[in-house]
């Protein structure tokens, strides 16, 4: 009796998806809203190029995208910039070591992105795919079901919630952190109001910019997820379709049987 009660509250809190349940000690991770969600979700090409403003004026100094190719700014889909300005920004931001030069040389578009671990930053490429902003209830993962794995508003979460309390442990300073697992990360605030100018005048507050380099994170993850998208709606479509045919089909194999003339 008593298990089944338990059951039963567990998936009632599952049907409650507004609210959010931390499990094991993970932190707070806000939902927001994302161009990108949804089965028919898009990414939004000006916040991502607004994105790769904010991850090469400010994460660039400590974090790598070494698994990108710089190309892939011209995807479709994708940031969408033209060939040249991906030509003009990988010369102008990135230089690379050329083994048959033995010197740096200006990157180019068919280089990646640089490998950065300063102050041992992780690489970002596959960040927002590798972490999950949503849990349970109860370890069944349910509100990922509604609200998807959540790895843009995790990092989203966790750009916009620094406290502003620091602590010293061993020489290092960590940071309070509302949504960073155990509270407390060792990556300085790199985020606030303002700190990126968009020359279309977009919002530049510190939740804005969170934002808009969490989407361009999602982007650098997977860069394929509007294909995957279209390739599911139509793969649903054809089942669909197939059902009916096997309906109808099923109907005329078993009218003789049923008494029903056939045509
Ligand atoms: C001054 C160096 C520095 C800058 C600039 C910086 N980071 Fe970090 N970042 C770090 C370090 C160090 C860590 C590892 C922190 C830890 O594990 O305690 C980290 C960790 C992270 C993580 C992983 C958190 C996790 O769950 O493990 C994300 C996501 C992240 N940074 C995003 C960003 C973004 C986005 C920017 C730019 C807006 C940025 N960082 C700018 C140093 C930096």
């Amino acid at each position: 009796m008593l298990k089944k009660l338990a059951t039963g509250a567990a998936f009632a809190l599952a049907l409650v998806p507004a609210a959010s349940f931390a499990a094991g000690g993970a932190g707070h991770v806000e939902d927001y809203d994302f161009s990108f969600e949804g089965p028919f979700g898009t990414y939004d090409t000006n916040q991502l190029q607004r994105g790769l403003q904010i991850y090469t004026e400010v994460c660039a100094a400590c974090h790598g995208l070494k698994q990108v190719p710089i190309r892939t700014l011209s995807d479709e889909g994708g940031p969408n910039l033209p060939a040249d300005q991906v030509r003009a920004y990988a010369a102008d931001n990135f230089s690379v070591y050329d083994p048959e030069l033995d010197e740096d040389r200006p990157a180019i578009p068919t280089d990646h992105f640089p490998e950065n671990n300063n102050a041992g930053a992780p690489d970002l490429s596959l960040m927002a795919k590798a972490r999950a902003g949503f849990h349970g209830p109860y370890g069944l993962g349910l509100n990922q079901m509604f609200k998807g794995m959540g790895g843009a508003e995790y990092i989203a979460s966790l750009l916009a919630g620094y406290t502003g309390e620091t602590k010293e442990e061993a020489g290092t300073t960590f940071y309070e952190n509302t949504a960073f697992p155990g509270g407390w990360i060792s990556m300085a605030p790199p985020l606030s109001d303002e700190q990126v100018e968009f020359i279309d005048g977009a919002p530049n507050d510190l939740e804005s910019l969170s934002k808009d380099v969490s989407a361009f994170l999602m982007w650098t993850a997977e860069p394929k997820m509007m294909a995957r998208k279209q390739a599911g709606f139509v793969g649903v479509l054809f089942l669909t379709v197939l059902s009916v045919l096997l309906y109808l089909t099923n109907k005329r194999l078993w009218a003789p049987h049923k008494g029903k003339k056939t045509s």
